[in-house]
């Protein structure tokens, strides 16, 4: 699983063969210049899907349920995840939490739509965890993550997000669930991984977690692709003939009919 927050990234992705798109709401940080998830709205996030949507043609496309769209009620988890799948094109959500989100994933399933779990380091509440920490590196709170995951399958969830945990907890979780677990920052024991696009590729310059393999350097290249056009703009050798359009036009008699 990747993520993609709009349709020219969704369609290079999907055109890969990569299994799951996730419009995550890390669109706040990466996209929209907000310092957490936290402000991100349902109408932003909508925003992004439906663009998603659009250019993905096999991909499962999973929506990032923001801040405060599940939390209040079950009703409230209902009509919003609802949204996604109706306004927005998306096949599934994803909402964070463990154990005590347990009842909100419950009636999103049985309304019908299919959910992702999250669990570990869950952005949403970072500053309850200690800030963007790795998670689960005791036993007490491995244990309430395992429990959580537990939970999570028996409330239907059809996979879970794994994000900063130690990988042999991440193992421990794989091996329990039957659901497939998707890692991020949590070793090589998941089921599938997923990454954060704008990481991978070298696009988000502002913080690179220690767990992303950058696969390209591509903030590099557009500063320098920036720069040369700027350069060239300023001489005079951007648009060359071959970019510009002549059509032969006679503009001296065009001058002199004024
Ligand atoms: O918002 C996001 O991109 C995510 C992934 C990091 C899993 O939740």
């Amino acid at each position: 699983m990747l993520t993609a927050y709009d349709a020219s990234f969704a369609g290079l992705i999907d055109v890969i063969g990569i299994e799951m798109v996730l419009v995550g709401d890390s669109l706040g940080m990466v996209l929209l210049g907000y310092d957490s998830t936290i402000p991100v709205t349902m109408e932003e996030m909508l925003h992004h899907c439906r663009a998603v949507s659009r250019g993905v043609k096999r991909a499962l496309v999973v929506g990032d349920m923001p801040f405060m769209s599940y939390q209040v009620s079950e009703s409230e988890a209902i009509t919003n995840a609802g949204r996604f799948l109706k306004e927005a094109g998306c096949d599934a959500v994803k909402l964070e939490g463990g154990t005590e989100m347990c009842d909100k994933v419950k009636a999103i399933v049985r309304a019908g739509i299919s959910v992702m779990g999250h669990i570990g380091l869950t952005p949403q509440t970072a500053s309850q965890l200690g800030g963007y920490k790795v998670q689960g590196k005791d036993a007490d709170s491995a244990r309430k993550l395992l429990q959580s995951a537990r939970d999570l399958e028996e409330a239907g969830a059809f996979s879970i997000v794994l994000e900063c945990i130690p990988a042999e907890l991440s193992e421990a979780i794989t091996r329990t669930v039957s659901i497939p677990t998707i890692g991020i920052g949590a070793g090589k024991h998941c089921d599938g991984q997923v990454l954060v696009t704008h990481d991978m590729v070298g696009m988000f310059e502002k913080f690179i977690p220690s767990f992303v393999k950058q696969y390209a350097n591509l903030a590099s290249q557009i500063k320098k692709a920036v720069a040369t056009y700027h350069e060239e703009v300023k001489n005079g050798s951007f648009p060359a003939e071959k970019h510009s359009f002549n059509m032969q036009l006679d503009v001296q008699s065009l001058l002199d009919e004024e």
